[in-house]
């Protein structure tokens, strides 16, 4: 294999934990778990982006406790049942040399929803009927998170400190299934954004109010899971960086956050945007009814990064290897998330390193795959136009 000519195939280090390159690919929910247990489907999922060469692999969110959950079908870890199927997984992964990375949150008011292929509203009679239920979300207030959605309690200060020990508890369990690197989903609207937001958050007691108030759940999660998480290994909190809308969450708060949770254990921002009065991220931004720009949320992670020398992770429609390489080239983050491009290529980073003159010999394929691949590439192939 030739020496990295590029940024994406150089190795990178968090604590002690060591990148093979760059790529990671983000977390993402399949809903198709039962009673929050991982299953084939999830391994085969995560499995192929490692045997394809991703630098890392995070599981979908676990959900620290069942409340927190956006529908039925959400992977969970809340109880030890949960462990073993993350463990193969976890074994696999870092067989193929890629860091096993595990994404724990909370989804508060946007919890107790249909799965986005059936419908993504809030679940209701219909599907109560089909064996579905709805239940209650939590949240800062009483106060739908989206319009249509269900009624949320407003969490006491009893409650939020069991949930801070929820996300203790999850942690220790990740740390127990040996995974060695940990994100905290605090973006997308969900519980620990729709408190920092000033949107969804409008608390008169001490986790409310200034944006001190406001990030103080944020803060304690931080706390809590860097106590049972080992220092030798690397932690981030997803952000939504900006809330996009008049009077809500800026990249002022974003850095001011950012610095405190550096203050706490945390190693790297994920740098996403958006989700508080939406059904997901993804629909914020649709319904400003203009194409989504590749790289939209790159900006982020790059004045973050510039702003505090903490480490960012770049994620939203990053597409070609080029752009990828760009971003890590011009310093604008220090590794790049791909979901949805990995969907559609889940060999992405085997043909990047082919793209990028990574691979020539095909080193980097599992040989089984790769011999053909040469020889076939040796043999040449002749393309008649017409078929
Ligand atoms: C199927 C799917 C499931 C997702 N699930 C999660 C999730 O569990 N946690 C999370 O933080 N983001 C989740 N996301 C958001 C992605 O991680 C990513 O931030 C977003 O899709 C933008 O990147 P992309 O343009 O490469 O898809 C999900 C996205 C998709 C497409």
């Amino acid at each position: 294999m030739s020496s990295p000519k590029s940024t994406l195939f150089s190795p990178y280090t968090l604590r002690g934990v060591r990148f093979p390159n760059r790529v990671v690919i983000s977390p993402m929910q399949m809903y198709l778990a039962r009673d929050g247990v991982a299953n084939d489907w999830h391994f085969q999922h995560l499995a192929k982006y490692a045997v394809a060469r991703a630098g890392c692999v995070f599981t979908e969110v676990l959900c620290v406790e069942p409340r927190g959950r956006n529908t039925h079908w959400d992977l969970g870890i809340w109880n030890d049942e949960q462990v073993p199927p993350l463990v193969r997984i976890r074994e696999f992964v870092e067989s193929c040399g890629a860091v096993p990375a595990a994404q724990i949150g909370h989804c508060g008011g946007k919890a107790s929803r249909q799965r986005p292929f059936d419908g993504h509203g809030p679940l209701g009679e219909a599907d109560a009927a089909r064996g579905e239920p709805p239940w209650t979300p939590v949240g800062p207030i009483a106060e739908p998170s989206a319009p249509g959605y269900h009624m949320p309690d407003a969490l006491t200060t009893a409650e939020i400190a069991a949930i801070v020990d929820a996300f203790a508890d999850g942690t220790r369990r990740v740390a127990r299934a040996g995974y060695r690197f940990l994100e905290v989903h605090a973006a997308h609207g969900y519980l620990v954004h729709s408190f920092y937001s000033p949107i969804s958050n409008r608390r008169r007691d001490g986790y409310g109010g200034d944006r001190r108030g406001r990030m103080r759940l944020a803060l304690e999660i931080a706390e809590a899971v860097r106590g049972q998480w080992s220092d030798e290994l690397p932690l981030s909190f997803r952000l939504s960086c900006v809330d996009a809308l008049d009077g809500g969450w800026t990249m002022d708060d974003t850095i001011a956050l950012a610095r405190e949770l550096e203050h706490r254990g945390v190693d790297a921002i994920d740098c996403s945007s958006r989700g508080v009065r939406g059904a997901t991220a993804l629909a914020n931004l649709e319904a400003t009814r203009r194409p989504a720009r590749a790289g939209y949320q790159v900006p982020y992670a790059e004045e973050l990064r510039r702003e505090t020398g903490i480490p960012t992770m770049a994620v939203g429609l990053i597409l070609t290897p080029r752009q990828a390489e760009g971003i890590l080239a011009r310093g604008e983050a220090d590794l790049v998330l791909l979901a949805r491009e990995a969907l559609y290529d889940p060999h992405w980073v085997l043909h990047a390193a082919r793209e990028l003159e990574h691979d020539p010999e095909w080193d980097l394929w599992p040989p089984s795959w790769g011999w053909w691949l040469a020889q076939r590439e040796r043999t040449g192939v002749e393309v008649d136009p017409d078929h």
